[in-house]
């Protein structure tokens, strides 16, 4: 059976444990449909203790750095994040390309190395909005996927998750077309299967995100091309990520 993910993207959220304990055991109560996994990604400073109340729940962290160790002030390792408890880790974020200045080189050298420890990596790629108007989508999701697959094994892509983004739909509220969301995913598809061959490129796991909410998430997962969705705001409004929880669990 194939797996649906609903991957929460909690980003600089909430501002206390408490709160973010709350949030996390509204969900943690939830009945959650055995072909679904729902991995929550909060702040680094709270995953520690979600990771201990965590049952049926992964975590993820929304970074990790290209080293195992050293004098690297403020980073937080992938190693680390695994014996940590963390499964999962989300790079190449639209926010850390922008705020963090993340660029396609260094993207590379961090999904290398978290998915050398043995982390499952969440790869966002995704256009900005003059880049779709100019109509250049597909050359910004080619050269973004080739870039941060160099020197990538087939094996260690067995790991990885790739999430279509498009920058003009993150927060917006202005989601992507469900047709143009599956022509991303299928692209970003024939991309992994010029490199790796039919089977990875099958096995290979795409997401959707950008504006998603209840209303709007049943659309995506329904189409063979999607197997999930990546969720930001909806994700800290405890009704609404409950409601998309529960009908995935229906659906
Ligand atoms: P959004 O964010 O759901 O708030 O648009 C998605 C994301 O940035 O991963």
């Amino acid at each position: 059976m194939k797996k649906n993910f609903i991957i929460a993207n909690w980003k600089c959220n909430p501002t206390t444990l408490t709160e973010a304990k709350r949030l996390f055991n509204s969900y943690s109560s939830q009945k959650i449909k055995n072909n679904t996994q729902l991995i929550i990604c909060p702040p680094f400073i709270y995953l520690e203790a979600l990771s201990r109340i965590a049952k049926k729940i992964s975590i993820g962290a929304q970074d990790s750095f290209w080293e195992e160790k050293g004098a690297y002030t403020g980073q937080i390792s992938p190693v680390m994040l695994k014996n940590l408890g963390v499964k999962y880790v989300i790079l190449g974020h639209s926010e850390r390309r922008k705020y963090a200045s993340e660029t396609d080189e260094l993207i590379n050298k961090k999904l290398k190395m978290a998915l050398g420890v043995g982390l499952k990596a969440i790869l966002c790629v995704g256009e900005t909005l003059e880049e779709k108007k100019r109509g250049t989508m597909h050359n910004i999701l080619s050269h973004q996927t080739h870039k941060a697959l160099q020197g990538v094994n087939r094996k260690q892509i067995k790991n990885l998750i790739i999430a279509y983004e498009p920058i003009w739909a993150i927060g917006t509220g202005k989601a992507c077309s469900i047709q143009d969301a599956i022509s991303a995913g299928l692209f970003i598809k024939r991309i992994i299967f010029s490199r790796f061959g039919r089977k990875t490129a099958d096995e290979l796991v795409i997401l959707y995100g950008g504006s998603v909410n209840s209303q709007n998430y049943a659309a995506y997962i329904k189409e063979a091309a999607l197997r999930g969705l990546l969720i930001g705001g909806a994700s800290l409004d405890a009704r609404e990520f409950i409601k998309i929880i529960e009908e995935t669990r229906g659906a």
